[in-house]
This record gives C-alpha cells, structure tokens and sequence, in this order.
C-alpha cells in the first residue's frame, strides 16, 4: 500500500525525507557472492552528488554511504554479498530548512506540495520531504550493486540535450561523458551549455532536458511476453524518477514516422554462426523480451518547478497570492538524472535476469 518498494527478485525498498537525519534503502534478493566494495557504491554516488559544479544545487551533501548489513568480508579479503538483505544509509549534513519557510504554506506550481496535502492532509515541507530527489541517492546505492548482478552488462547515461539545444550523434563519444559537468558525449555541445545554463540561472528560470541510457551486454531472454515485460518495467523505472515526464524505447515516438521497412531491424548471419541486426529500433527488446542488441530507454525531465521568477499560486488558506522559490535548487535536474537513470535501468536487468533464471533456469 505504501509504496516505497521497487522489483520483484531483486528488490529495493527506500526511505527517508530530504531534511531528516538521514535516507537510505533496503536491497532484498540480491545473490549471495557478488563482490561489492563500498568505493563502487561511493563512486556511482559521486557522480550524482550536489554542488560538483556551478550547475547543480549547491546543497552541500557528501553523499557517504554506509553499509549496515547483507555483505561480509571473505577469507580472500574481499567484501561480498551474503544473501540477507543489504542496508544502505546516507547521512544528511546540509539541509537548511529555513530557506523552506517563506512557501511553507504556498504551493508550488509543477511541484507536489499541493498533492501531497490532498493525499496525507500534512506535508513535510523542509526540502520537499519525500518529494525532493534526494531520496534518488538510495537507488543509485542500490544500482552500484544491481550493475553487478548480470554478467557482463554495461549501463551508461548521458544527457543528449538541455532546453531545446540538441547534441549532434556523429559527435558521440562516451569519453567525454566524464569531461564536462553535464554528463555529455558530445564536446561542442557541453561548450554550449556552459552558456545556456548560465544564462538560465542569472534569468532566474530553469530547464528540462533528455537522458539517454544505454545498456551493453544485455543476454537475450531477458523480460516476459506481456505483464511485466522488459520495456515496460524500464519505461516504470524511469518514470519513478523524480520530475520524468516521458519515457522512450528504442526508436520511441520517432517509430511512428517509420515505415515497416525503415523500422525493421533486418537480420543476418555472421560467419561465426552468430545472428547480426542491422538496425536497432526496438531498442534491444522484441515482445517484452531482450533481443542481444543493447537495451536503449531515453527520458526527458521537465524544467525544476522551484525558480526564482515569481509566479501565481495558491496558499493552503485558499487565498490567491504569488511565490518565488529561494533556496538551493537544480537549473536543470536532467543532469544529476543521468546516474539515476543509469541506476533504475540496473535495478530492473537484475530483477528480470534473476526472474528470467527463476523460470528458465
Ligand atoms: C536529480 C534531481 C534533482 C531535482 N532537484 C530539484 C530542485 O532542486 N528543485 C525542484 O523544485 N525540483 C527538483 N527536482 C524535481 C522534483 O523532485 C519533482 O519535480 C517533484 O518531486 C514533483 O514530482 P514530479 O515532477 O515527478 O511530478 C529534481 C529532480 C531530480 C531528478
């Protein structure tokens, strides 16, 4: 009823509000053996934490991970799972509530205060409380260790564009998704947003963006034929992101402008026996089920709805009245989305390769 659980086998379960004295997450499911070091989980962290650069919140949280059960340190020395569930805990250092105090009682519009009022009739207004995107540290925990759970399964994010400035895909190159701020491969358009965000920022607004993640190395067989199938749980993944308004497979809406030629992913023989596509519009899933080619889910996020502009609004007295969101807030959440993405996008190939070995063996 509550809903605070994500997957089946492999499952993950959060807690925590953005101003309480810490967040963190319960991962259930996950085998026992596969190696984790808390440095893998800090580093998937790292790269979604606030105040890296002049383009993010400047909340600062060091995002430390602890690890209070579920791993054990074999007689090799190495760290691993056991099999029981595994805790995760994340401090909270840097919350100003304060700055929360001002719009307590006003509703921000394209935020969840109003929602969550009509729902709960109270609201934990410091930092948004369980609606701010804080609470997306714990799965990004959580999918430092899902990554390691199929064999051989690479999942990379990158942002592909902010507002209405696109990347140019012959510029592709995922080397420089670790060179600019933004999670970028593309190193003409990083330039670019330097000024564009900026510019956002000094105007007092704020911009969406869309993410594309990848994930190479996927088996096929991976998903199920009609509930739960393998695009539809990415497609639920990524919508459980704070702020996502669209979710993406493959060619995506693009499809629809497709003619069946066009959108055929041909296939062929290779000489090693192997089957080769020559295309790949579905996205790496046919049916519900992992092709072998890789699994591609695109998100866009819409701009942050805490800016600086005045707009109209509503107070919890039923009076008209207008709001202005101080405080430290993303210009655009769609960059620290990315390891997020990444995150939710792990999280669902374990569950479905855990299920897939479940049924098929
Ligand atoms: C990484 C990330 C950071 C975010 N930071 C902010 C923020 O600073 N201010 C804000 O108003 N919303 C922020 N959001 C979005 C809100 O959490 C989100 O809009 C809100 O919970 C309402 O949910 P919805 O947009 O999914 O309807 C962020 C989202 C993400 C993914």
């Amino acid at each position: 009823m509550s809903h605070n659980t994500f997957g089946h086998l492999f499952r993950i379960t959060t807690w925590g509000e953005s101003h309480g004295p810490a967040i963190g997450c319960v991962v259930d499911g996950c085998p026992p053996g596969i190696p984790i070091s808390d440095a893998e989980i800090q580093a998937d962290l790292d790269k979604r934490r606030p105040g890296q650069s002049r383009f993010t919140t400047q909340r600062k949280e060091p995002d430390q991970v602890r690890i209070l059960s579920g791993v054990f340190t074999d007689e090799a020395g190495e760290q691993v799972t056991t099999g029981t569930p595994i805790a995760l805990e994340i401090e909270n250092v840097d919350a100003r509530s304060k700055d929360y105090g001002d719009i307590k009682d006003k509703f921000r519009p394209g935020h969840a205060d109003y929602t969550y009022l009509m729902k709960y009739g109270l609201r934990d207004w410091r930092g948004s409380g369980r609606a701010s995107a804080r609470e997306t540290a714990c799965r990004v925990a959580a999918g430092a260790i899902a990554r390691k759970v199929v064999p051989g399964v690479s999942i990379r994010g990158a942002l592909i564009q902010i507002g209405n400035d696109f990347i140019e895909r012959k510029n592709w190159d995922w080397e420089e998704v670790g060179n600019n701020p933004f999670f970028c491969p593309d190193a003409k358009a990083a330039k670019r947003w330097e000024a564009l965000l900026d510019e956002v920022r000094k105007r007092g607004s704020s911009v969406g963006a869309v993410i594309e993640v990848v994930a190479d190395g996927v088996p096929p067989g991976l998903g199920a034929p009609i509930y739960s199938k393998l695009d539809q749980d990415i497609a639920s993944g990524l919508m459980s992101i704070n702020a996502v308004k669209g979710v993406e497979i493959g060619a995506g809406f693009g499809a629809a402008a497709l003619s069946g030629e066009g959108n055929a992913d041909e296939m062929r023989m290779k000489k090693d026996g192997s089957i080769e596509f020559l295309s790949n519009h579905a996205g790496g899933i046919l049916g519900g089920i992992s092709s072998g080619q890789p699994v591609v889910a695109r998100f866009a996020v819409k701009p942050t709805s805490s800016i600086l502009n005045p707009r109209r609004t509503v107070d919890a007295k039923g009076k008209d009245t207008e709001i202005s969101a101080k405080g430290r807030h993303d210009p655009c959440v769609g960059i620290r989305a990315v390891p997020i993405g990444e995150a939710m996008v792990a999280i669902v190939l374990a569950d479905h390769y855990l299920r897939h070995r479940g049924q098929c063996g």
